[in-house]
């Protein structure tokens, strides 16, 4: 696992950019993509650059369930604005958390994630190790799977909602397993609220108590944290 540490958010967006330049010119076909605010500087680097993405597939890690795509906290809607607008790619996946049978949506999706390995993959983390929306407790070897959202999960997000009782309460994410089998993973973190999820993915046991802590066991991560984020590693 390599850490990077950045003076800011921006400089981390270039710098994760670069890093997607550099896997692309090597041959990636198929990007992993996150919502939250951690990559909002990344895309925008994408935006702004010449990069052409019409040969190239996308997958997102998570999607709520019950949220109609067009509600402004869709994850849809998300990746609409900040990326797909000014970037068409060749195919874009997201779980539909609209299926009438999410068990059906789990299998389409880990089917297409099995047709289109992940070669590099961008993650934030949540202030409790969360990645996608894979919680605490949630087992390693999952694959995509419907997800209770924890308490403190919907209150760090209720911030974009009206009030905390507008947060869905589940979501469909890629699992652990998902996640892992990803050829890179780029996972960004700012701000002294994820200082201690990094401290606990970097030097803590591995432990499913903090889900990013498997990506010790990955070959191939970039951790990109500003100061603040840094601050409690040792
Ligand atoms: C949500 C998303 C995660 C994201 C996390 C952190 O829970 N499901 O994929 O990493 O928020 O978000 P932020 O980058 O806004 O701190």
């Amino acid at each position: 696992m390599k850490v990077i540490t950045v003076s800011n958010q921006v400089e981390g967006g270039s710098l994760a950019f670069s890093l997607l330049k550099e896997a692309l010119d090597a041959g990636a076909k198929t990007l992993g993509l996150a919502t939250g605010s951690s990559p909002l500087t990344f895309y925008k680097e994408i935006v702004e650059s010449d990069l052409d993405l019409s040969n190239i597939i996308s997958f997102n890690l998570d999607e709520y369930v019950g949220l109609p795509v067009e509600h402004e906290q869709s994850y849809h809607h998300f990746m609409q604005k900040h990326l797909f607008v000014a970037k068409p790619f060749k195919e874009t996946f997201l779980p539909s958390g609209l299926a009438e049978d999410l068990t059906a949506e789990i299998k389409r999706y880990e089917e297409a994630l099995a047709e289109h390995p992940i070669d590099f993959q961008i993650l934030g983390i949540g202030r409790n190790g969360h990645i996608g929306f894979n919680e605490p407790g949630t087992a390693f070897d999952s694959r995509t799977h419907i997800v209770d959202l924890a308490e403190n999960t919907i209150d760090a997000n209720s911030r974009f909602f009206s009030s905390s009782q507008e947060v869905p309460r589940q979501a469909l994410s890629m699992g652990i397993a998902s996640i892992m089998a990803s050829k890179q993973i780029v996972l960004m973190a700012y701000g002294f609220e994820k200082a201690q999820a990094v401290t606990q993915m970097v030097e803590g046991p591995i432990t499913t108590a903090v889900p990013a802590s498997i990506l010790q066991k990955h070959s191939n991560v970039t951790i990109i944290a500003d100061q603040a984020a840094a601050s409690k590693l040792s």
